[in-house]
């Protein structure tokens, strides 16, 4: 395999999309060519890569032929749609929608945690959900020295991973409630301006919704740690871009603040930001735009002298979604892990 690889980006208009551009650009990612695919909507746009204007084509039968690496991110049904078509003209895909992501043969990887998962792959990786991404970068270090056996979340989730059309929707909400008008609803249920609600994604029986079971079940599945108890509360605030979690964390034995914080000034992927003094901490804006996962307020837990409490704000579309799946790419090719795959009889 060259070093140089054929690249398309499926979604590329969108929120995750036009970032996993802006990387590829960035990051100098090895690229000897460089599709846009996205629905037949936008056929005929173009966007900007390396002070060029390129196509956008509308995805079809043939747009992976002699594609090597396919970074998807329009969501889970046309994820769905077209992983066989990807894998069978001998392309790996790394897919940002929940489609794969617990399936037992498809890797589900974070390179700050779990780099060598990538290696088990069969055509197909699954770029996690974003919060769980965030989660797990910052209490996998601490996992390292002194092992979790309980997680409790709250997460307070911006309207960017609804996509570009919800943080559009949060604007003109905003800008609507202030002129005394009703505001337009699409992409949530209900206003999102001056408001929040609880994470709107399906229930199960139990009372949970999607989002927790995902950084219940993914936590596991990336951790290796099938017992781990997991348990989380997911909330849509309205925030443009950035996701802030609030996280319990209870250890087999008391972890220090002290020595926490210790580990995570030197987390890959982590930014310790604490000034007790000014109290000045993680905060979505701060965290917008930024690659590292602002970590802070670690404090012992007054409830439980096994528990840790931590606070956290990380960009969605970034660390959340594009970048850590620009981050398994570059993984693969450090690796030379983009091979046609052996087994694509599953999808
Ligand atoms: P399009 O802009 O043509 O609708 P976001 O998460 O910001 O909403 O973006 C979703 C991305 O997924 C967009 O690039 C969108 O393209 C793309 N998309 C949505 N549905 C399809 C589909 N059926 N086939 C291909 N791309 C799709």
């Amino acid at each position: 395999m060259s070093s140089q690889i054929r690249v398309a980006i499926l979604g590329a208009t969108g929120a995750v999309g036009t970032e996993l551009l802006e990387l590829l650009e960035s990051r100098n990612f090895p690229i000897a060519d460089l599709k846009l695919l996205a629905s037949s909507r936008s056929a005929g746009r173009t966007l900007p890569f390396q002070g060029e204007q390129l196509p956008v084509e509308a995805v079809s039968e043939n747009s992976f032929k002699g594609i090597d690496l396919v970074l998807a991110s329009a969501g889970g049904s046309t994820s769905k749609a077209w992983a066989a078509k990807i894998v069978e003209a001998g392309a790996v895909m790394i897919d940002n929608s929940s489609a794969f992501r617990m399936d037992s043969q498809v890797p589900l990887v974070i390179p700050e945690v779990n780099p060598d998962a990538a290696a088990t792959h069969q055509g197909i990786i699954a770029n996690p959900n974003c919060t769980t991404i965030l989660m797990a970068v910052a209490v996998w270090p601490l996992h390292q020295v002194q092992p979790v056996e309980r997680i409790v979340a709250a997460t307070y989730q911006s309207a960017s991973g609804a996509g570009f059309q919800a943080m559009e929707e949060l604007k003109t909400q905003t800008q609507a409630i202030l002129k005394g008008e009703t505001p337009p609803t699409q992409s949530f249920p209900y206003p999102l301006a001056f408001n929040l609600f609880p994470h709107n994604s399906k229930l199960n029986e139990e009372g949970y919704c999607e989002e927790e079971l995902k950084m219940v079940n993914e936590t596991r599945k990336i951790f290796n740690a099938p017992q781990l108890r997991v348990t989380a509360t997911c909330v849509r605030v309205p925030v443009l871009r950035a996701h802030s979690e609030a996280i319990n964390l209870e250890f087999t034995e008391p972890l220090p603040a002290a020595k926490a914080r210790e580990v995570l000034a030197n987390a890959p992927g982590v930014r310790l930001v604490e000034d007790w003094q000014a109290n000045y901490f993680p905060m979505p804006m701060d965290a917008t735009g930024k690659d590292e996962v602002l970590v802070g307020r670690i404090r012992q837990d007054l409830s439980h002298p096994c528990g840790l409490e931590l606070w956290l704000c990380g960009d969605q579309i970034r660390k959340g979604a594009a970048l850590n799946a620009i981050q398994i790419a570059e993984l693969l090719v450090e690796r030379n892990l983009i091979q046609p795959a052996k087994a694509m009889a599953a999808y």
